[in-house]
Order: C-alpha cells, then structure tokens, then sequence
C-alpha cells in the first residue's frame, strides 16, 4: 500500500490535497502532518510535529513506513519579508531535513517552488524555463536554494524530486494568509460581506495566477509520470492565465455590482514588480503533459459561489 506524508497539511495547499490524496489512494494511505490546531472535522491520520525538527521526521517516516512525501509546509513571501530567519528555517532547513531523510529511506518527494523564485533581471513576459534567476526577497531566496538542493540530491544521490514553480494559487477553502497574490483571495471574501475593499497594489499589478483544482491536479500529475518524463529536476515553470486586481475586479463585479474599490499600494508593490507577469510552461506541457483546466471566468465564479456560501453559513 502507499504511504504518503502530507507536510502543512493544513495550510493553503495541503488543505486541498490531502483530501484529493485520501480519495485517490485511501484514508489509512494518508498521514497529515500539522500543527495541533487542525480542523476539529478532520477524518484520517494526523501527527502534529515541527519541519524542524529531523528527528521527530525522521521516527514519523519510520513509524508509518512513509514512501512519498508532498512537503507543502512553508512561509508565503509577506511573512518571510516579516521574520528572514524563520522563512529561512522553515523554508530551507525543513525542505533540506526532507530531502536528507528521503535519501536514507529512499522516499519519492514534492516540493513546490514559486513564481517568487524569479527577480528583477528575469525578463517578465513569458518568463522562459532557463532564465535569470535572482530573487530579492528572503522567500525568493529560499526557493532557489531549494530549487539547487533539489537539483543536487537528484545529481549525487538519484533522489526521485520533483518540483513546480506554482503561480499565485487561489483556494476558497482557507482565509487569505501573508503572501503577496493573497489579495485575490481576500477580495471576495470583503466583497461578499462589506461590498468594500482596498487592493494593497496598483490597478495595473499584473501576476501568473492558478485556480487550486488546477494546482493539485498539476501537483498529483507530476507525481505520477514516469521518470524518464521528469527533465527539470530544479523546478518546472507552471501557468493557466494572468491578472491584475482591475482585470480580478471587472469579473467579480458581474457576481458583486455594487462592489467598490479602491488602491492603495502597500509595501508588498516592491514584491510583485520583481515576479513575472506571464510564464512559459510549454517544457511541462512537453515533458509530462500539464495542461491547465480552468479559466479566469471559471475561477471566479467557483470562488464567489463557495465563499458565498460559507458566508451564508455563518463563516467569518
Ligand atoms: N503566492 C505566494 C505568495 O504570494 C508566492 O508563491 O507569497
């Protein structure tokens, strides 16, 4: 039977995929790993741990004869800006306690890079595969390191990572949290409740964006290609379309019209002037078939139509 650990299996990510998981291989196949404020509905296998701490990893793999590790746990890039040396130990030094337990136990790994990889020297439109990487954030940061520890453990020890560089990802399942494209997030939850909201970014603040079906579907996929399909053992480029909060605000207007808006850029403006607008992903959509399923409209209209109903439910 499969044994899959599920790190941050609570977050923006993992609360997605592990039920995607559990359908796909069985409940018992499942370990979620968190924190102990887990959601109180939560049916199936649960161990609350720090990345941190390789020890408590390495005796959960062991306990649970784990044989592939989605590592989801993470800072977003708003908290890494706030505390540097927590996104470094989270981000960096829980990835690599990962990576050095997958190599003794010969485990199969994920591991998601970001959009934020990317810096000021990358050319923006249509970002290539290989390009200028030189992030100037702290988050950034962490991703190409991550990105080079990938890459090596797959050169010295065939370590079987795989790895995409997710765009901004917009989930109607938990609250906006401390990243950059979370204001996407948090416009329809405002919307719905105060038919108010401010945009901390210029009208014009154009991103890479993802519905999250479309992400885990990606996320899975990669998983389970064959090998000789996986090229990139750094981090595949990954995209579906691009926005900005005017674009963003044109389409939620059909469900809200009412709604109002204002801008007012915040310091996170810096962070999104150095990622890309656009991404070419053709190398995934090559090598192991990624094709994007839903579109800006179908986004939307799946957010306001979930978050309403939440709201309707007595959802803060
Ligand atoms: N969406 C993330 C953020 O905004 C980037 O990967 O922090």
């Amino acid at each position: 039977m499969k044994k899959i650990l599920v790190t941050g299996a609570f977050g923006q990510i993992g609360s997605e995929l592990v039920p995607t998981l559990q359908q796909k291989y069985g409940e018992q196949s499942v370990v979620a790993m968190g924190h102990s404020n887990y959601p109180k509905d939560f049916k199936g296998i649960f161990e609350s741990g720090e990345i941190t701490d390789i020890k408590f990893l390495k005796e959960l793999v062991a306990k649970h004869q784990i044989d592939t590790i989605f590592h989801m746990a993470a800072y977003l890039s708003v908290k890494s800006e706030m505390d540097p040396q927590g996104a470094w130990e989270v981000n960096v030094i829980g990835l690599k306690n990962v990576l050095d337990i997958a190599k003794e136990a010969k485990l199969q790994v994920f591991w998601p890079s970001s959009i934020a990889v990317f810096g000021p020297t990358t050319p923006r439109q249509n970002t290539p595969q290989i390009t200028p990487i030189e992030p100037t954030t702290m988050y950034g940061v962490g991703k190409l390191t991550g990105e080079s520890l990938c890459h090596y453990y797959h050169l010295k020890y065939g370590l079987d990572v795989r790895s995409v560089r997710y765009p901004g990802l917009l989930d109607y399942k938990t609250p906006p949290s401390l990243g950059t494209t979370e204001y996407a997030k948090e416009i329809f939850w405002k919307a719905i409740k105060e038919k108010k909201y401010t945009v901390p970014l210029k009208a014009d603040t154009t991103m890479p964006m993802m519905f999250m079906l479309d992400a885990i579907r990606a996320t899975v996929s990669i998983m389970e290609a064959p090998a000789e399909k996986i090229k990139i053992r750094t981090s595949y480029n990954l995209a579906a379309f691009s926005f900005s909060p005017e674009d963003l605000y044109n389409q939620i207007k059909k469900f809200v019209p009412d709604l109002v808006i204002e801008y007012k850029e915040t310091e996170i403006q810096k962070i999104a002037d150095s990622w890309p607008q656009s991404i070419d992903d053709s190398q995934a959509r090559t090598d192991w078939g990624w094709l994007p399923q839903y579109s800006l409209e179908q986004l939307v209209e799946a957010m306001y139509t979930n978050i309403k109903k939440q709201i309707d439910n007595g959802a803060k």
